[in-house]
């Protein structure tokens, strides 16, 4: 039934050197248009896409399907990532929108954590680990020797898998990026940043008493609230969560989950999920990945309902992955 369906498979071009290379033409667009679209609704078994029941973000909210959305707050473009010589990531090309939450999903091993580690510059920290290509954060290339790494990564916030507070106070977690970036102006200011952060993130009501007890003692899921705390401290502009729930049960899950729906409000949030119904759940856009290839992006009910490459259409109905 997939017949006109074409593989995605791309030859990928020789990688450009990084770090002040000519622009050049984005190659990767233009993937919504490569396939035929399947017009056949999944009414067979297909993913509930709301089981939560909450609604479908409201139209103006949503981007148009495709790689490229309007003003967007990154814009990646043919971004291929060696490790030690290894390609991990092929001529990537993908925008992040302001206000919204873009589903990186895809088997293991397909590039998703690499793809968000170049977004923070992470990626600088693992010896032998290469980025080419274009990475703009409002306008301006991330790679750009003026670009102070430090800033960027308190711009860029990070949640990681694994919750990872300091082995210190919850309040101290919390107020750890404010004092070393200088962002209060006084202690009252840094109650205040802690205990605004704290509420943001859920956290509050649970910890107000126990601030100076460890961030360590808390459940699984306080220490990703307090880690999602600690990050919004700083005040981002994005966060990227790198499978933020996958050691929660599921009510911590759920937690997060409606948290992530309340924070995108006021940031842009990059989510790496194996689970295709907390990617559904939670995101606007989702972009699927296949061995270091993004095959397909768009409007994440489009891309569950009508899947364009077979790869994404396999992945999503479990006959891969
Ligand atoms: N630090 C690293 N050193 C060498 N290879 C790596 C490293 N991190 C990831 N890789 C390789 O890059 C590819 C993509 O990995 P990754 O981005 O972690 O995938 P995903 O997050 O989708 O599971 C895999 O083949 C993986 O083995
Ligand atoms: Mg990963």
């Amino acid at each position: 039934m997939n017949e006109e369906i074409p593989e995605p498979g791309r030859a990928p071009e020789e990688p450009q050197a990084r770090r002040g290379g000519a622009a050049r033409e984005g190659n990767g667009l233009g993937r919504e248009e490569d396939g035929a679209p399947l017009t056949r609704q999944r009414a067979d078994g297909g993913l509930n896409l709301k089981p939560s029941g909450r609604v479908s973000v409201p139209e103006e909210a949503t981007q148009p399907d495709g790689a490229t959305v309007e003003n967007p707050v990154f814009s990646c473009r043919d971004v291929n990532v060696f490790y030690s010589g290894k390609q991990a990531l092929k001529e990537v090309s993908l925008d992040v929108g302001r206000r919204q939450v873009l589903a990186m999903i895809g088997p293991s091993g397909c590039g998703k954590s690499t793809f968000l580690r170049c977004l923070n510059r992470m990626n600088d920290t693992i010896a032998g680990a290469r980025v080419t290509g274009h990475i703009h954060l409002d306008g301006r290339d991330i790679h750009d020797e003026s670009v102070d790494v430090a800033q960027l990564r308190a711009r860029i916030g990070m949640v990681f898998q694994k919750p990872n507070p300091f082995p210190k106070s919850i309040y101290d977690n919390v107020a750890y990026g404010p004092r070393i970036h200088g962002l209060a102006r006084s202690r009252a200011h840094l109650d205040d940043i802690v205990c605004s952060s704290l509420t943001r993130a859920g956290l509050w009501e649970e910890v107000k008493d126990r601030l100076s007890s460890p961030g360590t003692g808390l459940s699984g899921g306080q220490q990703q609230r307090l880690c999602i705390a600690r990050t919004i401290a700083v005040q981002p502009e994005v966060i990227l969560m790198d499978e933020p729930c996958s050691a929660l049960d599921p009510i911590a899950t759920a937690r997060i989950e409606d948290l992530i729906d309340e924070l995108r409000e006021s940031y842009a949030i990059v989510i790496v999920t194996h689970s295709m119904q907390q990617a559904a759940r939670v995101s606007q856009r989702t972009a699927y990945f296949h061995l270091g290839e993004l095959i397909e992006v768009g409007n994440t009910d489009r891309v569950f309902t009508n899947p364009r490459h077979r790869l994404t259409e396999d992945y999503i109905t479990g006959r891969f992955g």
